[in-house]
């Protein structure tokens, strides 16, 4: 299991345990997604929880996420630009972010 998958795990953890009230944003400070996004509120941007309602029973849905985050650009949310990989996301961030957020309306 690497790093990633650990501290959205560890995440999860928090949330069953009913210690705070929502999820967490993944990963602060390194892909800095939260920069823009927030899991369920949007200003600037859609929240993942909205992204994962756009993408909710593709099956390709990950792969689909992953590809938007990949390119950046506009996908007709009418916020602007997403810078591509956000601001510096890795590969394996980015893999795990999709999957992240596909999984929140699962
Ligand atoms: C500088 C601001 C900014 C940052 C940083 C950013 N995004 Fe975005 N993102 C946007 C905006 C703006 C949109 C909506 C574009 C539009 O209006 O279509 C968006 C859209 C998306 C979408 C929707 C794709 C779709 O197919 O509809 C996903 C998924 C996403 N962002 C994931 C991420 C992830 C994961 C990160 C961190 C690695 C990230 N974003 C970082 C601004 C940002």
């Amino acid at each position: 299991m690497n790093p990633i998958s650990t501290a959205i795990l560890a995440t999860a953890g928090l949330l069953i345990s009913g210690s705070v009230p929502a999820v967490d944003m993944p990963m602060e400070g390194t892909a800095r997604c939260g920069k823009c996004h927030a899991i369920d509120s949007s200003s600037m941007s859609p929240s993942f929880m909205e992204i994962s309602e756009k993408y909710k029973g593709d099956k390709d849905a990950v792969k689909k996420i992953a590809a938007s985050i990949t390119s950046g650009g506009s996908f007709g949310w009418d916020y602007g630009e997403m810078p591509a990989k956000g601001m510096g996301a890795s590969d394996a961030e980015i893999q795990s972010l999709a999957k992240f957020i596909a999984g929140l309306t699962k």
